[in-house]
């Protein structure tokens, strides 16, 4: 594992179910695999990170695989001349993208071992039930889930090759540190018009989002551009849809209602790719 001691960044080994470090701090795995590396004094409130509703409604949007196309870009965008990859997905929810990038990279990487990271309890539960009820699990394709924040992650200095951040906050000098020097660094944001008829819908003005920043410290190497639209013609996905983002505390409720009620929306899909590196020091 790259997971470190939260406590004294002591090594572990794995003890039947329970992580023990060098100093005799022990985490036990949780039935569902997951290990809890957040420490009370790390937490700025008693349920850090999504609540069990929004990480359901993420899971009930994304599998039904309106942003297949961010997976593919991204499965596209994973370097496959290493021999072998260990990415981390920094904010992972509950690991739609890390599971799918995961099972979709090439076959011509000997292994690819996945790390997530989510601060919220109830994402990394279920990110983790589903890896166990997934048929991925071997030798060559793992995962690993910890409950921890991205601003300070209990892993090893420079013990991954890729970091992934989809929609997530980070911290830059953690992604610094986390990558091997030949390490990258692939961050998803939203583009300028993303999920635009929704906003129109529900604001009474529409802020386009701006250019992304790239964490300090990083290099980027090239940006794409992900512009689609969809259609959705469900009531349970649009409510899902709205309950996964800030939408549902923000907004017009009788707007939003109204939406609901018609049932169907034609949105504008846009994602932003950056693919950066660590900026060598001499
Ligand atoms: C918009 S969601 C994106 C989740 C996932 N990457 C996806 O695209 O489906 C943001 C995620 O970041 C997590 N998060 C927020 N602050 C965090 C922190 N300090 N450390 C780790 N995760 C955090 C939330 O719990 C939530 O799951
Ligand atoms: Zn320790």
């Amino acid at each position: 594992v790259i997971w470190r001691c939260p406590k004294c960044k002591g090594l572990f080994v794995e003890q039947g179910s329970s992580l023990i470090c060098e100093n005799g701090h022990s985490f036990d795995r949780a039935r569902q695999g997951y290990v809890h590396l957040l420490l009370a004094n790390q937490k700025a409130s008693r349920e850090p990170g999504d609540n069990e509703t929004m990480i359901s409604a993420r899971r009930h949007f994304l599998s039904a695989d309106f942003y297949a196309p961010l997976v593919e870009e991204i499965v596209g965008l994973v370097p496959c001349d290493k021999g072998g990859l260990s990415l981390l997905d920094l904010g992972c929810g509950e690991g739609h993208y890390l599971q799918s990038v995961v099972q979709g990279v090439s076959s011509d990487l000997e292994y690819c071992h996945g790390y997530g990271v989510d601060i919220s309890k109830p994402a990394v539960r279920k990110a983790a039930s589903s890896y166990k009820m997934s048929a991925l699990a071997s030798e060559t394709r793992k995962l690993d889930y910890a409950v921890a924040s991205s601003v300070r992650v209990p892993a090893d200095d420079a013990c991954v090759d890729g970091i992934l951040v989809v929609f997530a906050p980070c911290e830059a000098s953690e992604i610094v540190r986390l990558l091997k020097p030949d390490g990258f660094f692939i961050q998803v944001s939203p583009g300028p018009k993303h999920l635009y008829e929704l906003k129109e819908c529900i604001y009474p003005e529409v802020k386009l989002h701006s250019q992304p920043p790239l964490p300090e410290g990083m290099s980027l190497r090239a940006q794409n551009r992900l512009n689609y639209s969809i259609s959705i013609e469900s009531r349970p996905v649009l409510e899902s849809l709205l309950e996964m983002t800030p939408f549902t505390w923000r907004g017009n409720r009788e707007a939003k209602s109204a939406l609901l009620d018609k049932g169907t929306l034609q949105l504008e899909i846009d994602f932003i790719i950056q693919v950066a590196t660590p900026i060598q020091l001499k």
